[in-house]
């Protein structure tokens, strides 16, 4: 039995381009990821010839085990690469909330992807594992290598940045956001802005110089997401006042907030006292890095 975390992916910065002839937008990000996450665990061989998917954890209501699902996704697309067929028994624990903007989907299909290439093709190249989660959605690549990056392209194109490990809280009041009609009402809504401040973020040395960087960036996603979803806006007003948040704003396409923190115990304090406000909302402290 072997098992992997599949870690929560926060967009520190979001810049969005208009789209392009396709409808998909070019976008930049800097990208990071936590020590918290879903869990996959696969255990192959047992139970004959079939693969099975189990979910469970407090997000796994309402998450289909189907071919639909990324992780069946990713399997499948790994079975047509190399002619293997996965008899395995999967079991999915989804602890983050699901169509939140910080990857989870994706983040499972590249834990399952590592762990079927330990298992089945251990000497696929990172290419060729690369390749299978970039079919799974824009996010795939990056949730698979997990590593802090500027993502350019559609979110495939990865330049790896050395940032340090933060304290942080993340916040998701409860409500999925869909990331398509995000999109759409960034279209319909958007100030198209400069996308490029990449230069500024190769080098960070130091907590300070990050938080300092970020605030010339913007998350493009934003508005149109707390259009659709003015609870976001909410959270984000009461994020923003918190002593102990030191930098606050939406990840991804939403609704998941987060806000960077000097200390880990800032960020253990500013979790209980969110958890005591909101008692319905997924209030996490963790590291991103
Ligand atoms: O690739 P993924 O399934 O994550 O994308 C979901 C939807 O978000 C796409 O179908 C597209 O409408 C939109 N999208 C986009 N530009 C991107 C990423 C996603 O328009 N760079």
């Amino acid at each position: 039995m072997i098992q992997k975390l599949a870690q929560a992916k926060v967009n520190l910065y979001l810049h969005v381009a208009p789209p392009d002839d396709k409808g998909y937008h070019p976008l930049q990000s800097l990208v990071v990821f936590a020590d918290i996450g879903d869990e996959i665990v696969l255990q192959s061989g047992t139970s004959g010839e079939a693969l099975t998917l189990k979910i469970d954890g407090p997000f796994a209501e309402g998450l289909g085990g189907g071919e639909d699902n990324l992780v069946v996704k990713a399997v499948r697309r790994f079975e047509q690469a190399t002619g293997v067929a996965v008899a395995a028994d999967i079991r999915l624990t989804k602890a983050l909330p699901v169509a939140s903007g910080i990857g989870g989907g994706s983040a499972d299909a590249g834990a399952v992807l590592h762990l079927l290439r330990r298992t089945y093709a251990p000497d696929m190249p990172d290419r060729d594992l690369e390749a299978l989660a970039a079919a799974v959605g824009a996010d795939g690549v990056m949730c698979l290598w997990a590593r802090a990056a500027i993502a350019e392209g559609y979110g495939e194109r990865l330049t790896p940045v050395t940032v340090p490990s933060m304290p942080a809280v993340l916040v998701n009041p409860g409500i999925d956001c869909s990331t398509p009609a995000v999109f759409r009402q960034y279209d319909a809504h958007g100030h198209f802005e400069n996308t490029d401040t990449k230069h500024t973020f190769i080098d960070i040395s130091s907590a300070d110089a990050l938080v300092s960087a970020l605030a010339n960036t913007r998350n493009d996603l934003e508005a149109p997401a707390i259009a659709l979803k003015p609870e976001i806006h909410e959270v984000l007003a009461v994020l923003k006042t918190q002593p102990e948040a030191w930098f606050a704003r939406m990840s991804g396409s939403g609704a998941t907030c987060f806000a960077l923190c000097r200390s880990d115990e800032d960020a253990e304090g500013l979790r209980r006292r969110l958890d005591g406000l909101w008692p319905r909302a997924w209030v996490r402290a963790c590291r991103l890095g």
